[in-house]
C-alpha cells in the first residue's frame, strides 16, 4: 500500500505508514502566484494499492482541494477503487437545514468528493453518523474514543464519571465508561442557530466525584468550557476535558483550562498541541483490513 498525504496531514500520514508498514508517496506541493494549488506525486507506484491520507481540518476548503486535486492525479494513473481517509470531516456539523434556506453542507462535500472520483472515505468519528445512509460514497466511521480512556488512566483519572455532551452524548460516554468500567451520564447542550449562545444541563450527581467530559469536537471551546463550569457548581472534584477532534479555535484552550479543567487531551485527527492519543494505528489497522 502507497499512502498519498496531502500537504496538510503529512505528519500523521507518516505515523500511519510507520504502524502499518505501509510506504509514504512524496508529493511535491506549491502555490502559484494567483494563490491556485499545485501538487505532484514524485512516487511512482506499480503494484501498490495508492490510499490518499488527507484531513479536511482548518482551512477546510483548502484541504478539500487538495482532495480533489490528489484523486486526479491517482485516478490519472489508473487506479481503480480510491480510498480516502479523512481523520476529520468538515461540515459535518451542517447536517440538516436548521432554518429555511440553509444548504446541507456534509452531503453538498460528500457529492464533491463523489464527483473527484473517491470511492471510499475513511474517517474517526464523524459529527453525524446517521448522515451515511444518506452518503454517494462508502463511509467507514472508526470509534477513538477508546484511546482517550488510556489517557485518562495514565494523568490518574481512574475511575471518574464520564459525562458526553450532544446528540451522540449518551454512545461516547457509554464505550469509555466500559472501558474504565465507571458510571456515565449525557450533558444536555443546545446552541442559539443565530447567537450561537450555548446552554448545558445534566442530571448526574457529581457531588466528589473525579469527572472527565468527552465531547467529539471542541472548536470554539463554549461547549466544554460550560459544561467544565457546570459539573463544578455541582461539586465535582477534579475534571477533564477530552475530545476526539481538537480544532481549538481562537482562546478556546485557555477559556476550558480557566473554567476549571485540570486536564485537556486531544487525539491527533486534526494537528493540535494536546494531542496526545493517536488514531495512527486504528486507522493503520483498518487499512490493512480493506
Ligand atoms: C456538538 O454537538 C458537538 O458535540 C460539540 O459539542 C460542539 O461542536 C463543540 O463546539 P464548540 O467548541 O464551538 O462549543
Amino acid at each position: 500500500m502507497l499512502l498519498v498525504p496531502g500537504p496538510g496531514s503529512k505528519y500523521l500520514a507518516a505515523k500511519i505508514a510507520v504502524a502499518g508498514g505501509f510506504r509514504l508517496a512524496d508529493v511535491e506541493y506549491k502555490r502559484f502566484p494567483d494563490g491556485e494549488h499545485y501538487l505532484r506525486l514524485a512516487s511512482d507506484f506499480k503494484d501498490e494499492k495508492p490510499v490518499l491520507v488527507n484531513g479536511l481540518h482548518p482551512p477546510q476548503d483548502e484541504h478539500l482541494m487538495h482532495l480533489a486535486l490528489l484523486a486526479d492525479i491517482l485516478k490519472g494513473r489508473q487506479a481503480e477503487y480510491l480510498t480516502a481517509v479523512i481523520p476529520y470531516m468538515a461540515y459535518a456539523r451542517q447536517d440538516r437545514r436548521f432554518r429555511e434556506g440553509e444548504p446541507i453542507s456534509i452531503l453538498t462535500v460528500l457529492r464533491m468528493m463523489a464527483g473527484a472520483g473517491i470511492d471510499q472515505v475513511v474517517t474517526v468519528n464523524i459529527h453525524s453518523p446517521w448522515i451515511i445512509s444518506q452518503s454517494p460514497i462508502k463511509i467507514i466511521d472508526l470509534d477513538a474514543s477508546g484511546l482517550l480512556a488510556t489517557y485518562l488512566l495514565q494523568a490518574g483519572f481512574e475511575r471518574p464519571y464520564i459525562l458526553s455532551p450532544g446528540k451522540k452524548g449518551g454512545t461516547m460516554a457509554e464505550e469509555v465508561a466500559s472501558i474504565l468500567e465507571t458510571s456515565y451520564g449525557v450533558i444536555r447542550s443546545s446552541r442559539d442557530p443565530v447567537t450561537g449562545e450555548v446552554e448545558v444541563s445534566t442530571d448526574a450527581e457529581l457531588a466528589g466525584e473525579d469527572v472527565a467530559i468527552v465531547d467529539d469536537v471542541i472548536s470554539t471551546g463554549t461547549t466544554m468550557a460550560k459544561s467544565v463550569q457546570l459539573v463544578k457548581k455541582l461539586g465535582a472534584k477534579r475534571v477533564a476535558a477530552l475530545c476526539i477532534h481538537g480544532l481549538f479555535l481562537q482562546d478556546s484552550a485557555s477559556k476550558i483550562i480557566e473554567s476549571g479543567a485540570d486536564l485537556l487531551i486531544a487525539t491527533d485527527t486534526v494537528p493540535n498541541g494536546f494531542a496526545v492519543a493517536s488514531v495512527a494505528g486504528l486507522l493503520a489497522q483498518k487499512l490493512g483490513e480493506i
